[in-house]
């Protein structure tokens, strides 16, 4: 079982040290985030956790802690429903961090039933998607002058199914919550390509990434007997750990075997479907996100 288990959950094995590099991972105080937390940490990196809940950031800092004598971690209050939170967020790290070597958005909301952020997005669309691409808007300061940089995308393979509704990017005409979630993985894919093209030349590098099957608190919009049948294939899911490798992968592995801009998963480049690679769709998508948030963004 074991070894059947290991052929589907590729790990990274890479043993590179992060001593004086900064990471900030979204959604840190639980599944595949605070995995990531802990493995950057292990590495020696400094890792700001992101999170919503500051109760539950606090117990995932102490975990981490208790486990690595040493741990440099630190909790930010971050909500990515929230416009306001993501900008005192940001000024709270222009302020307190010097470098921004790693920028992991990991944090996410699935096939929830339909709902708004307090900005007024459809949640899935304005957490999983304008959220990050308003953190990254605000912080790519901060990553250029710490170039050479990364920025990690926590997208899906769902994002395969997924088309971005621009008549209807909030779901006010017609939500459907599967729909919703693929649309906002595949505007992760999107978001990566466009963005890697713009900050390449100034040593941003940017990856999508799909964790795999992981077994995390991300069900709990999923209805039970779904998640029960899923656990037939067990062998199929991956422990946070797990989930986390692909993106330890993209922030460890050397520059010149990376592709900016690409699409990962199982530890090495995965080939993109069509959605993913439709440049047209990306620049729409980058300007309607830009005009949502009434930002400009060249
Ligand atoms: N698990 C899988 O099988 C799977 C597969 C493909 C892709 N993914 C992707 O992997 C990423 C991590 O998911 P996971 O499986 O680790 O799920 P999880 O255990 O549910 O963790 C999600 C994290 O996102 C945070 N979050 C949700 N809404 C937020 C908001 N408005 N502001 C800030 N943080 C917020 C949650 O905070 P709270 O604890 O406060 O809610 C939590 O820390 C997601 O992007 C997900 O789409 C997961």
């Amino acid at each position: 079982m074991q070894t059947i288990r290991s052929m589907f959950n590729p790990k990274c094995s890479s043993d590179v040290r992060l001593d004086g590099k900064t990471a900030i991972v979204t959604g840190a105080n639980t599944g595949i985030g605070k995995e990531t937390a802990k493995d950057l940490a292990a590495r020696g990196a400094r890792v700001v956790l992101a999170c919503r809940d500051m109760a539950k950031g606090e117990q995932a800092a102490s975990e981490i802690m208790r486990e690595m004598n040493g741990a440099k971690v630190v909790v930010r209050q971050l909500d990515l429903g929230d416009t306001k939170s993501i900008c005192m967020f940001a000024e709270n790290i222009y302020n307190t961090e010097k470098t921004l070597d790693y920028l992991i958005n990991n944090a996410g909301v699935a096939i929830c039933p339909y709902a708004k952020t307090v900005d007024g997005y459809e949640m899935q669309f304005g957490v999983n998607h304008l959220g990050h691409f308003f953190l990254t808007f605000l912080l790519l300061d901060l990553l250029k002058h710490s170039a050479p940089s990364r920025v990690i995308n926590v997208s899906s393979t769902v994002y395969a199914m997924g088309k971005i509704q621009f008549d209807d990017l909030n779901g006010d005409k017609d939500y459907h919550p599967v729909r919703a979630y693929a649309q906002s993985k595949l505007a992760n894919v999107l978001f990566t390509r466009e963005l890697a093209k713009r900050t390449e030349a100034q040593g941003v590098m940017a990856f999508s990434v799909d964790p795999g099957i992981v077994n995390t608190e991300i069900t709990r919009h999923i209805r039970r007997p779904l998640v029960d049948i899923a656990k037939i294939f067990s062998f199929l899911i991956r422990t946070p750990a797990e989930g986390a490798s692909t993106t330890i992968y993209c922030i460890v592995t050397p520059e010149n075997e990376m592709f900016t801009g690409g699409f990962y998963k199982n530890c090495a480049r995965a080939d993109s479907c069509r959605a993913g690679e439709d440049d047209g769709t990306a620049l729409k998508l980058w300007a309607a996100s830009c005009h949502l948030l009434g930002i400009r963004w060249r």
